[in-house]
């Protein structure tokens, strides 16, 4: 996007404003499906990476499936057009409603957390007269090598059973009536940079679907969830889609049954970004220990426009949309949220803003509209995809709406 169609989006949607390019994601999901070749596979857009209705749309544009991670994303991803059967629903502590809802609709895949888990299902399913259709969720012990708060392949997680738990399950399901064990699931983490810990689980993972299948199981996938790792930073390296598959492929190959991937923030992370506007600036006291001088740049969006950095010190390159000439300054770029942790980019390099300046904060396609919230009584930011609002902003009328 250029400068001046930035500049216009500004000022026809105000700011703070997601921006997204639809002809991106779905270059970037081609990528991700060529990636895959001529093995049966099946692409489950992870909702929670952007739950906006239309770039949900969007990604069943594409030819992808859903996963969604609560009872909210399995109604957005309804809403958006995806039938029960291509929507996967994952995740830690799915209410009984939740369940419920993912029985009565037959969605192609619970992706079940504990035995327990598998009991209310088994009992909703019986009361049902259904058969639900369940894959386990291993945890392989592998370390991602991501941030720790977005690692979720360790024992020490709370996410998945062990192989040895999720072969004793796997073998009840079997026995049972209502139940059907359609695949095994795995998800270690998000934003990985390194294939290795990736292949690590598919193998785990493979491993444990050929000692079931010896046994008699019927299984039909193997879901390797999401992951896949985006540059934030210039000259980050990263694992390339064909490196991604030709990674996990191998131990799933040997299966014979359909590869399931869970992507999100690669597909949807590189082709969103917010706009903010300056709306204050202030030079930091000088340090008695000397230095460079050093400014607040103060931003319109903050932490409950884009969490990242408040949450996992996530870094976002973060530029100025039409660049004054002069000599840089160092610069904190924060928001206007009363916490210190609401700072978008610490100790950066910017050219001289002034106040109502557009600043563009990259890579904010993924966990970036989806985080946002409420605190301070801010309003949501609006939404844009190729020029068009798909998303409007909050009002105050609807931040009260709910307020007896
Ligand atoms: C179970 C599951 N699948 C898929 C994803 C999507 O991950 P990513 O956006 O890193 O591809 C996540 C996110 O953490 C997840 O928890």
């Amino acid at each position: 996007m250029t400068p001046e169609q930035l500049t216009a989006m500004a000022a026809e949607f105000g700011t703070p404003l997601y921006v997204y390019d639809a002809a991106l994601i779905r270059e970037r999901y081609r990528a991700l499906e060529s990636a895959c070749g001529a093995y049966p596979h099946d692409i489950h857009y992870a909702i929670k990476a952007n739950a906006t209705l239309a770039i949900v749309r969007l990604m069943r544009e594409c030819g992808a499936r859903a996963d969604a991670n609560s009872g909210g994303e399995i109604e957005v991803a309804l809403r958006a057009g995806f039938a029960p059967g291509e929507i996967v629903f994952t995740g830690v502590g799915k209410s009984p409603a939740e369940l419920q809802r993912a029985v009565a609709l037959g969605v192609k895949a619970i992706n079940a957390e504990s035995p327990g888990e598998v009991e209310r299902i088994a009992a909703m399913a019986r009361d049902a007269g259904a058969i639900a259709r369940v894959a386990i969720r291993i945890n392989p012990d592998v370390d991602a090598e991501s941030h720790p708060h977005i690692s979720t392949g360790l024992r020490t997680n709370k996410f998945g059973m062990s192989i040895d738990a999720a072969r004793a399950l796997a073998r009840e399901i079997g026995k049972h009536p209502s139940l059907h064990i359609v695949g095994l699931h795995v998800h270690i983490g998000s934003q990985i940079t390194k294939t290795t810990p990736l292949a690590r689980a598919a193998e785990a993972m493979a491993g444990l679907a050929k000692e079931l299948m010896a046994e008699g199981a019927k299984l039909e996938h193997l879901d390797v969830g999401g992951g896949l790792g985006i540059p934030y930073k210039a000259g980050q390296t990263v694992v390339s889609p064909q490196e991604y598959v030709d990674a996990i492929l191998p131990p799933i190959r040997e299966t014979g049954l359909t590869l399931v991937l869970e992507p999100g923030r690669w597909i949807v992370g590189p082709a969103g970004v917010l706009l903010t506007r300056v709306v204050d600036l202030k030079e930091q006291p000088a340090d008695p220990a000397g230095g460079e001088p050093r400014w607040f740049v103060i931003a319109d969006a903050g932490m409950t426009d884009l969490l990242r950095p408040a949450l996992y010190g996530a870094f976002h390159q973060i530029d100025a949309v039409t660049p004054r000439a002069g000599a840089d300054r160092l610069c904190d770029i924060v928001g206007p949220v009363c916490e210190t942790t609401d700072t978008l980019g610490s100790a950066r390099r910017l050219p001289p803003v002034e106040v109502g300046d557009l600043l563009v904060v990259k890579d904010a396609g993924a966990y970036g509209s989806v985080m946002s919230s409420n605190y301070n009584r801010r309003a949501v930011p609006a939404e844009v995809m190729d020029g068009k609002l798909i998303r409007r902003r909050q009002t105050i009328e609807d931040l009260l709406q709910w307020d007896i």
